[in-house]
């Protein structure tokens, strides 16, 4: 596991070849998407810090930033191979990229991560706050530990990033936090009290902090996706898949893409009149 190295995409080796096969297929897609949708580009000239963008949510947060123009900060906590393909299809995609390893439990190591991103890349304007991690066992058998992690990522991490960060923010144009919670924050689930917990506490914090900022001109929202498929959804057994499926007014889970779109529309003018919001992206699973 490494931590606490920054370093831009263009310094990075480019002899992966397979895996640039595929990239320049990804990066074919997402051009064409582009396309469909026209050339609109509304993050153009914006900075934006995802944490835990190496993979799942994280890291189609950070292609949609930087499709809509914004250059992107790709922090993460161990995967440098997945950090640096993303940072490789966001240069091909015209944008800046910075690749940053850093456990945002700690704040020492987020507080490095700033001085970093301000030398290399400047002042950011929009925060994602979506690195997150469960614990999962029925609340009979769980750990101390087990709830300590949860929070120290899932809430210590959104506290240590966004403390650090808003001193950019308080100094951009275009401010947008964006906290990544859960729809297991707002109606529980079993075996997920400490991951609940801890998403109803960001749900919380965002509404404060939407608040408290509004007078500064940071707008601060939250999402709060279903169940979406990533590594996260993973491990659970086929027969609890199907049985939460059945649950799900449209009858399937979420796409990282989907997630992705609604954190473009909040860091977007678009939203500007919108703060302390809670956007479901859940397909009607919570209502
Ligand atoms: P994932 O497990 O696929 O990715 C999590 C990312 O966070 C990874 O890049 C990981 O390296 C990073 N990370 C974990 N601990 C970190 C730390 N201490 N410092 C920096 N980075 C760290 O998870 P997924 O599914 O993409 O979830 C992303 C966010 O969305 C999380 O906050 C999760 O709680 C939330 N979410 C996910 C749902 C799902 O069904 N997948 C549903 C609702 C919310």
């Amino acid at each position: 596991m490494s931590s606490g190295g920054g370093r831009a995409f263009l310094w990075l080796p480019l002899n992966r070849l397979k895996v640039l096969k595929m990239q320049e297929q990804t990066i074919k897609e997402l051009r064409n998407e582009n396309d469909s949708v026209g050339t609109r580009r509304r993050l153009e000239g914006r900075r934006a810090v995802v944490t835990g963008a190496s993979r799942g949510i994280g890291r189609e947060i950070a292609l949609a930033l930087a499709r809509d123009g914004a250059d992107v900060v790709i922090n993460y906590r161990s995967s440098d191979e997945d950090a640096d393909e993303l940072a490789r299809i966001v240069d091909d995609l015209g944008e800046q990229a910075w690749v940053y390893s850093a456990d945002v439990s700690e704040m020492e190591q987020v507080k490095e991560m700033k001085r970093s991103v301000e030398k290399h890349m400047g002042n950011v304007d929009i925060l994602v706050n979506n690195a997150g991690i469960n614990r999962d066992t029925l609340f009979s058998k769980m750990e101390e530990s087990a709830w300590k992690e949860v929070f120290s990522v899932n809430m210590n991490g959104v506290f240590n990033c966004t403390r650090v960060f808003l001193e950019h923010l308080e100094q951009s144009s275009y401010p947008r936090i964006i906290n990544i919670t859960s729809i297991v924050g707002q109606m529980g689930n079993v075996g997920q009290a400490n991951y609940a917990a801890s998403k109803a506490g960001i749900i919380g914090f965002t509404k404060s902090l939407a608040k408290e900022l509004a007078r500064k001109g940071i707008n601060v929202n939250a999402i709060a996706p279903g169940f979406i498929e990533t590594d996260m959804l993973s491990g659970v057994p086929d027969k609890i898949r199907e049985r939460i499926i059945s649950q799900i007014p449209m009858r399937r889970f979420g796409k990282p893409e989907e997630v992705a779109r609604a954190v473009v529309f909040l860091a977007s003018d678009d939203a500007d009149y919108v703060t302390g919001h809670v956007l479901n992206v859940n397909g009607g699973m919570y209502l």
